[in-house]
């Protein structure tokens, strides 16, 4: 995997792959010091032109966690805003010599353009309404963790379908897992062409309740959405909210998801957002393993080419850890470095 623009590019085998190695790097999170030197020399640039807090901080946190350094790059304070095209932008970043750019930008498209001008590898972090692909690992890997298989598994998609990234994200990855996705929504706001979707289509969230093992709801895109598509945010509550009415009726096992950000009180209830079977809170905490999965995966040397040589050297023993005095990351010894990041990052 040199690059992660869309869930497309992701194999069945590549899905499971990042899963077990997320496994792994959440095992790395219960320690004292949550950190590995798999990345250690790697420059990771956060290239985001629209606004977030989750997605970038859990890249942030995921790539220091594998001792990458890491380049916040500031819109707010770019030459982006003294009219430098973003063609020039990325040549300047690139020219630093770096490793790898996370991209969110407003516009679908932006990230494969972006990996023209580079040769560091491009991960998208959301483009317009067109992928999120690591929002979609993150959600598969709650899941894994809720239901044990997400083969089968009976999956409903709530809201403002059309301009969500994380609806084709999501369907995409739900679907190649195995999962019946269906989604659910006013006419207004589902894609005009949805012929060529894996999925069912329902106008009829309440009839679905009682089926489903997951109900997974989407935020409205407020700033996406040109006016006058629902009539008022009551009504939309009303006929498309999460209420504490609804999930009565939601099986006592189902799964509740939300990307976030959540606007409590119109998709979902806050009554709702808090209760035990809603797992918002474990989807952020998935973020940060999976998205060291994924840098790992297109940055470090490759888990299948290496795996096997880090598993079979008798010196690489946790004892050749130490910490750094200086910033408190794990060091291992020079000549086992790199057979140490390996055995950190494979399933042990
Ligand atoms: C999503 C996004 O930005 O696409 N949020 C996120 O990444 N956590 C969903 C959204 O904004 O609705």
């Amino acid at each position: 995997m040199r690059q992660l623009i869309s869930t497309a590019d992701l194999s069945r085998a590549d899905i499971d792959d990042l899963m077990v190695l997320a496994d792994s790097f959440a095992e790395v999170q219960t320690r004292d010091v949550p950190k590995v030197p798999a990345l250690r020399g790697r420059t990771v640039v956060l290239a985001f032109f629209e606004d977030s807090t989750r997605t970038r901080t859990s890249f942030d946190l995921a790539a220091r966690r594998l001792s990458a350094d890491v380049l916040n790059f500031s819109v707010a304070s770019s030459a982006t805003k003294k009219g430098e095209s973003l063609r020039d932008t990325v040549e300047t970043i690139n020219a630093m010599g770096i490793d790898a750019i996370v991209v969110r930008h407003r516009s679908s498209g932006t990230p494969i353009q972006i990996s023209r001008w580079t040769d560091a590898a491009v991960i998208n972090a959301g483009d317009g309404w067109h992928q999120h692909p690591t929002q979609a690992l993150l959600d598969a890997y709650t899941l894994r963790q809720r239901l044990g298989d997400i083969d089968g598994a009976k999956i409903a998609i709530c809201g403002d379908i059309n301009h969500s990234r994380v609806a084709r994200s999501n369907v995409d990855l739900f679907t190649k897992m195995g999962a019946e996705v269906t989604l659910v929504g006013p006419q207004t706001l589902m894609p005009p062409d949805i012929s060529g979707w894996p999925v069912t289509i329902s106008h009829d969230l309440d009839s679905l309740l009682s089926e489903i093992d997951v109900m997974y709801m989407l935020r409205i895109q407020t700033e996406r959405l040109s006016a006058g598509l629902f009539p008022t945010v009551r009504e939309y509550r009303s006929r498309w909210g999460l209420t504490v009415q609804r999930a009565g009726e939601l099986r006592s096992d189902a799964v509740i998801m939300h990307p976030g950000p959540m606007n409590r009180g119109v998709e979902i209830d806050p009554e709702v957002a808090s209760e035990p079977r809603c797992v918002v809170l474990d989807q952020v905490a998935s973020g940060i393993p999976v998205r060291m999965a994924v840098l790992y995966q297109v940055l470090g040397p490759g888990r299948f080419a290496n795996e096997e040589a880090a598993v079979d050297r008798p010196d690489v023993e946790e004892s050749n850890h130490s910490v750094s005095p200086t910033d408190g990351s794990v060091e291992a010894e020079p000549d086992t470095k790199q057979a140490m990041a390996m055995k950190e990052a494979s399933c042990q």
